[in-house]
C-alpha cells in the first residue's frame, strides 16, 4: 500500500505532466497556500530549450550545480546500480549557451552561483565572462570528509569549488564572511541524486544573495535541493531538470516541507 506522502507525490507529478502539451517544456508544478507565501515552479525538460522560453531579467538570483563536463561516473560500487552517469556531462557549447542565458534572465544588479570542479573550471570561468557576468571569487565548498578516486595515486578531495559572479553590483547580505565555506556533505545512504548539494549551504549562499521572496532559479535542479533551501528562505523558486526521476524525488522533499509547514501543492490550472 503507498503511503499519503507517496500519493500525493504521484498526485501532483500525474497532474503536472497532463498540462506537458501546454508547455512544451515538460510538467510544471506551483506551489500555493490559502495565503500565498512563495510560488514554486518546477520545469522538466532541457534547460537549454527552456531557457529562451523565459522572459529577460526575470530572476534575483542564478544558483546552480551544472554538470561539471567530467563525464562523471560513479566510483562506488554501492552507488553504481542507483547512479549510472549524469546526463550532459561532456565539455562542449552548452556551457557558453547556459552562461548567456543566465546572464539574460538575471536581473541587472544580481548575483550567480555555479558550482565547479578545479579541472574544468576554466570553462566555466571564460564562459561567464564572456556572457558579461563580473566574476567576483571563487568560493570553497570544505567537505567534512573526501571521496573515492584514485586511492593510492591521488590526493583526497576535499573541496567544490563555486564560482560568485555579479551582474552589475550587488551588495553581501549580513557580516563578512571568508570564501572558506564549511558545510558536511551529505552520507552517502541518504543521497537521492548522486551529486546532491547539501540544502544548508545552499540556504547560506541565498540568505547572503537575496531578500525574502525574490526569485531563486536553478536550471540543472537535480533533485531540488535548490527549491528545498528556496522554501526554507522563504524564497520564490523557478527550477528546470532534464531527468523526470529526480524531479520525482524533488517533489517528495518539497511535499514533506510543505506538509509540515501546512502547505500545499497544487498545478497552475487548479
Ligand atoms: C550536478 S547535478 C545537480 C544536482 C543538484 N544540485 C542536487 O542537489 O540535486 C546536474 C543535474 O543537471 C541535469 N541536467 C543535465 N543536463 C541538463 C539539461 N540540459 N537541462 C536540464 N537539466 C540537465 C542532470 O540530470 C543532473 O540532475
Amino acid at each position: 500500500m503507498k503511503s499519503p506522502e507517496t500519493d500525493g507525490i504521484s498526485t501532483v507529478s500525474t497532474r503536472a505532466s497532463a498540462r506537458q502539451a501546454d508547455l512544451n517544456a515538460g510538467s510544471s508544478i506551483r506551489s500555493a497556500t490559502e495565503k500565498v507565501r512563495f510560488h514554486g515552479r518546477t520545469i522538466q525538460g532541457d534547460c537549454l530549450d527552456i531557457m529562451p522560453t523565459l522572459p529577460d531579467q526575470s530572476v534575483d538570483l542564478v544558483l546552480t550545480d551544472p554538470p561539471y563536463a567530467i563525464n562523471y561516473r560513479s566510483n562506488r560500487r554501492v552507488l553504481r546500480s542507483r547512479f549510472d552517469f549524469i546526463e550532459n556531462d561532456m565539455p562542449g557549447d552548452w556551457i557558453d549557451i547556459f552562461a548567456a542565458e543566465a546572464y539574460r534572465l538575471l536581473k541587472q544588479n544580481r548575483h550567480l552561483y555555479c558550482f565547479c570542479r578545479h579541472d574544468t573550471y576554466p570553462l566555466f570561468y571564460t564562459a561567464f565572462e564572456r556572457a558579461g557576468f563580473s566574476l567576483k571569487r571563487t568560493l570553497i565548498w570544505v567537505k567534512n570528509n573526501h571521496g573515492s578516486g584514485d586511492l593510492q595515486g591521488d590526493y583526497a578531495a576535499r573541496d567544490e569549488w563555486i564560482i560568485y559572479a555579479h551582474k552589475g553590483r550587488r551588495l553581501l547580505r549580513g557580516k563578512r564572511e571568508d570564501n572558506i565555506l564549511e558545510f558536511p556533505k551529505i552520507h552517502t545512504g541518504s543521497l537521492l541524486h548522486p551529486t546532491q548539494k547539501p540544502v544548508e549551504l545552499l540556504r547560506f549562499l541565498m540568505r547572503k544573495s537575496t531578500d525574502g521572496g525574490e526569485v531563486v532559479f536553478d536550471p540543472y535542479a537535480g533533485v531540488l535541493s535548490t527549491a528545498l533551501a528556496a522554501v526554507e528562505e522563504e524564497r520564490d523558486f523557478t527550477m528546470i531538470e532534464i531527468n523526470r526521476e529526480y524531479i520525482a524525488k524533488g517533489l517528495k522533499r518539497l511535499m514533506n516541507v510543505e506538509r509540515s509547514s501546512h502547505y500545499e501543492f497544487e498545478t497552475p490550472d487548479d
